[in-house]
């Protein structure tokens, strides 16, 4: 059984999806998850792209053990240059350049002939090579680009020194049949194929970046590239969960296996969809709610009877497990730190403190704690950004005859400031107050409010994403009274606003 590798493309590709930008601790947080899956490659970001993306991948590189650290670099000097700062401490680094190859790309935006694009891309595999021997290369646009060109290319690269081949289909328009007859032809033309790593990299635009990947593994591809919760640009890239899961579930009919953690896959979808505030439909293979959901009666009496019957799938193997652990208010801070080891976090002595705080407040209101609580806790600790504004108290008053009103006391440059107001709902009340208080000009695109665990006394999970001057920004915020996570929600946003606007202003 050979292993296909599993580059994961979350914090670059994904994080270009619009409304998922990520902070510099956010994206660490999800590499050292991504690392715990056991990916084989994360592409950390493009380090050329902005400051905050060097930052990301310089920390990774620095704090994550475990997979190869990448960054993406066009075909360009400065780009390679400033991909190998970023990644040069990382005990395994590459380097991913690209350059486009088909005729729409090269006359419409490059403006160069097919000779052109294929010197650069030669010469820039070369200069990559002078810095790693690692160095993955990919014809953009590869499913568009003629195919006797693009095995001359491949062949060029591979003779460079580029150790992975990367065959993308930029605008997720190839079909499986014909996408896996590509990956076999350029397998049969290019004549030193067999030195390089064939990977993948499939778009989603008809909902075939999935089936593209898996018709090319079928055809000897040995990388997909992919990302949690098929996020990513448009309509997204193939998704890890998805093409994970077929090949566990069908090694009979791949003959291939992942180096993936399964165990770790539900887990790795949850942070993500906190993180950038994009939740997962109902529906979605693997890591959607009605997943492993059996409604019909027919269904459930086989299943009752033996679970292959209609499941080909345990919930166990991707994490989902029925919450076993439960502590309350008298938990001690050693007991709940190793159930945190256990679920695979390991805190810094700060940010352990913190979830602590959030730990003993919740467990006032709360009878009991899942890990589904205390993953909630742990991911506001290690996420905090720096505090331009903090939720000091809040009162609410409401009811079916009263127009709602909110007091919100918040902690701004040292100085506590309170505002009073209505509005349409206790939210609404909350929402107007905070935004007098701040100032902000931003607007809200999206408003989500989901419990963690069952019962009434749940944690309350709320999302919110904020338009501001173009660009989106998500806040999370979760609390047994779902007004409260309301308001921290929307203060996380703002302080996330404010943080970027810092560095932007720090920039220029
Ligand atoms: O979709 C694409 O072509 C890309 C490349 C940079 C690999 O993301
Ligand atoms: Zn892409």
């Amino acid at each position: 059984m050979r292993t296909v590798k599993i580059f994961d493309t979350t914090l670059r590709d994904g994080e270009q999806s619009p409304g998922a930008s990520m902070n510099v601790d956010e994206k660490l947080q999800v590499a050292k998850q991504l690392a715990r899956l056991g990916v084989d490659i994360i592409e950390a970001g493009f380090a050329i792209a902005s400051p905050g993306d060097f930052e990301a991948i310089k920390r990774i590189s620095n704090e994550v053990e475990g997979p190869v650290i990448c960054s993406l670099a066009r075909a360009k000097e400065a780009d390679i240059k400033s991909a190998w700062e970023a990644i040069k401490d990382a005990s395994k680094k590459r380097i991913h350049t690209f350059h486009s190859t088909s005729d729409i790309h090269l006359k419409h935006q490059f403006r160069i002939d097919r000779n052109e694009a294929l010197k650069r891309s030669v010469n820039m595999v070369r200069y990559a090579k002078s810095f790693t021997d690692d160095v993955e290369f990919s014809p953009m646009d590869a499913t568009r680009t003629d195919v006797g060109y693009l095995c001359e290319v491949v062949e060029a690269v591979i003779e460079a020194g580029a150790l992975t081949v990367n065959i993308p289909d930029t605008v997720g328009y190839s079909i499986p049949e014909e996408f896996g007859a590509m990956i076999k032809e350029i397998r049969q033309r290019v004549k030193n194929i067999h030195k390089a790593v064939i990977a993948v990299h499939c778009h989603n635009d008809l909902g075939l970046a999935t089936s593209n990947s898996l018709a090319a593994v079928l055809n000897g591809a040995g990388q997909i590239e992919c990302t949690i919760n098929g996020i990513g640009e448009r309509a997204g890239n193939c998704s890890m969960e998805e093409v994970v899961m077929a090949i566990k579930t069908r090694g009979d009919l791949f003959n291939a296996r992942t180096n993936i953690n399964t165990e770790e896959i539900m887990k790795s979808s949850r942070l993500i969809t906190k993180i950038t505030g994009m939740s997962v439909q109902p529906n979605k293979a693997i890591v959607g709610a009605n997943a492993f959901a059996h409604e019909s009666g027919i269904h459930q009496d086989g299943l009752l009877k033996e679970k292959t019957t209609y499941e080909i799938i345990r919930p166990e193997t991707i994490g989902l497990h029925k919450t076993k652990f439960v502590f309350g208010k008298h938990s001690g801070s050693n007991a709940i730190r190793t159930r945190l080891k256990e679920l695979g976090y390991v805190l810094p002595d700060d940010q352990f403190m913190r979830a602590m705080v959030g730990y003993k407040r919740i467990a006032d209101q709360k009878k009991d704690m899942f890990d589904e609580d205390l993953e909630a806790l742990v991911s506001e600790a290690v996420t905090k950004v720096s505090e331009v504004f903090s939720l000091v108290d809040m009162k609410i008053s409401a009811g079916m005859h009263e127009k709602p009103k909110a007091m919100i006391k918040l902690k701004i440059k040292g100085k506590d400031k309170q505002k009073t107001t209505t509005g349409d709902g206790p939210v609404d009340a909350v929402y107007k107050a905070i935004a007098f208080l701040t100032g902000t000009k931003s607007r809200l695109l999206k408003y989500e409010v989901k419990s963690i665990t069952g019962g009434t006394d749940a944690l309350g999970e709320v999302m919110v994403a904020l338009e501001d001057n173009g660009k989106s920004m998500s806040g999370h915020g979760a609390d047994t009274d779902i007004i409260v996570a309301s308001a921290k929600a929307y203060v996380n946003a703002l302080n996330k606003l404010a943080a970027r606007k810092k560095k932007n202003t720090a920039r220029l």
